[in-house]
């Protein structure tokens, strides 16, 4: 077979990284996304979010010619034989279900312009149905339909696309899994293990993987509410659970628990959609394990209260992260700027510093103060607030911040500090779960 024209739709944290990785892998791919700037931005070779190495990556493939972009359907219905569907799903406004508004426009944009036979692949986190629904749209064309789940995570995006734990392909005749048999080949000869699904099993790994995360996370965060009552400390108890191999300690790190575009809405929209097929009962427990990371944020401004004797108007606070988590811009229910606001709209002066998502912050949430550095924004503090684990943050000195600040009150949101050290240092240290 030779090889395939591939474009992706979408370009996104998960498509842009996709068609940059296929292209490095030596595919011609042709990148869409309706957002012409995104496209003019990456077409002259900058990423328009922060990712590690998918500048270098970008810089890498742009001169080979074999990646381009564009904001015309026609131009890839034209070109591609493989397109990849990378289009976003956010939760709906006011709703705990999720909006596929762009698939749907994706869908019928290709599926009104396909002249040729191809193979269009769904990537996007939907609730299960959806791809059957989108399978019927192309049923007039000569397309064949995949669903192929995609687990990359922010921060490691080029590591998990070419290094992947597994592929899962949702496929509907013999043509399908070989198509993308193929079109996997270089990643798939590393070794990495294929799973071939139908198309309803393929959209539930997506969901169930995440759901477990976030249960994973939710439970050892259970753990902490626990510890605090009875003075134990959930960061031993977390290492101690982790060398059980049934349990493994990914995911059991207790603190200020989980944001980001994916695990929050992702269980949400799975709870929806089993409502809607009358299993609700299944997923009730996913309603504690949202509740569970949401007093985790209460419990980081409460926290912050007590130390401060009780009240938090007039306080000057230095929050440490606005990013979801460390490695990513995105502020996306960022636990972080969440408690930020909390705090804010209590009567504190809050100022923020993170290393890359301060511009998305400033635009989002702009009653909140920022600076340009650890130590300006907890200069004159009355606590300084760990709430997003960067490297420079866990390596900071305590000696030079605590040169600046008003008291040394420092609250470890996500238990990364090194408390025996900053303890030493003359700070009062808390943390969530731990004495
Ligand atoms: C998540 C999944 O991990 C990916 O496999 C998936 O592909 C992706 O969602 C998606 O659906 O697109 P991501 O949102 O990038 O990836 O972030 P994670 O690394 O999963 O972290 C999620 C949140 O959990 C962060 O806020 C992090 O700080 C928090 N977390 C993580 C904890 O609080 N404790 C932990 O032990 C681990």
């Amino acid at each position: 077979m030779p090889r395939p024209t591939l474009s992706v739709i979408g370009l996104g944290y998960l498509g842009a990284t996709h068609a940059i990785c296929m292209a490095d892998l030596g595919y011609d791919v042709i990148g869409l996304d309706v957002d012409a700037g995104k496209v003019e931005a990456l077409a002259n070779g900058t990423v328009p979010f922060f990712e590690p190495g998918l500048d270098e990556l970008l810089a890498k493939v742009l001169p080979t010619g074999r990646l381009t972009f564009t904001t015309s359907y026609d131009d890839i219905a034209e070109a591609a034989d493989v397109h990849f569907l990378c289009v976003g799903t956010p939760q709906r406004k006011g709703e705990n279900a999720a909006d596929i508004s762009y698939v749907d426009a994706a869908v019928e944009s290709l599926a009104t312009r396909l002249r040729r036979p191809c193979t269009v692949v769904g990537k996007s986190t939907v609730p299960v149905g959806t791809a059957e629904r989108v399978a019927e749209q192309f049923a007039h064309n000569e397309v064949e339909l995949v669903w192929n789940p995609e687990f990359l995570r922010e921060g490691w995006a080029i590591e998990d696309t070419l290094h992947p734990d597994r592929l899962v392909f949702g496929v509907t005749s013999e043509r399908g899994e070989q198509t993308m048999r193929a079109v996997f080949a270089p990643i798939i000869d590393t070794g990495v293990p294929v799973v071939v699904t139908d198309l309803a099993t393929a959209q539930l790994v997506k969901v169930a993987a995440n759901a477990f995360l976030a249960t994973k996370i939710s439970f050892i965060n259970a753990m902490a509410e626990v510890c605090e009552v009875v003075h134990a400390d959930v960061k031993k108890l977390s290492e101690a659970l982790s060398y059980d191999e049934r349990i493994g300690g990914r995911f059991l790190h207790a603190g200020l628990g989980f944001g980001g575009g994916c695990l929050p809405k992702d269980i949400r929209a799975f709870m929806a959609r089993a409502g809607e097929l009358g299993v609700d009962q299944a997923l009730t427990f996913l309603t504690e394990v949202d509740a569970i990371n949401q007093r985790r944020r209460a419990r980081m401004v409460d926290l912050t209260r007590e130390l401060l004797d009780d009240s938090l108007s007039g306080r000057r606070i230095g929050v440490l992260g606005a990013a979801f988590k460390p490695h990513s811009d995105d502020i996306r229910d960022s636990p972080a700027l969440d408690v930020a606001s909390r705090l804010h709209r209590a009567g504190a002066h809050v100022t923020v510093y993170d290393p890359a998502a301060l511009a998305n912050a400033r635009r989002d949430y702009p009653a909140l103060a920022y600076a340009e550095s650890a130590v300006d924004a907890a200069a004159g503090a009355d606590a300084v607030l760990h709430l997003t684990e960067w490297p420079e943050f866990v390596q900071m000195d305590p000696e030079v911040l605590g040169a600046v600040v008003n008291r040394r009150n420092v609250v470890d949101g996500r238990n990364a500090l090194d408390a025996t050290r900053w303890r030493a240092a003359g700070w009062h240290y808390r943390a969530l779960g731990r004495p």
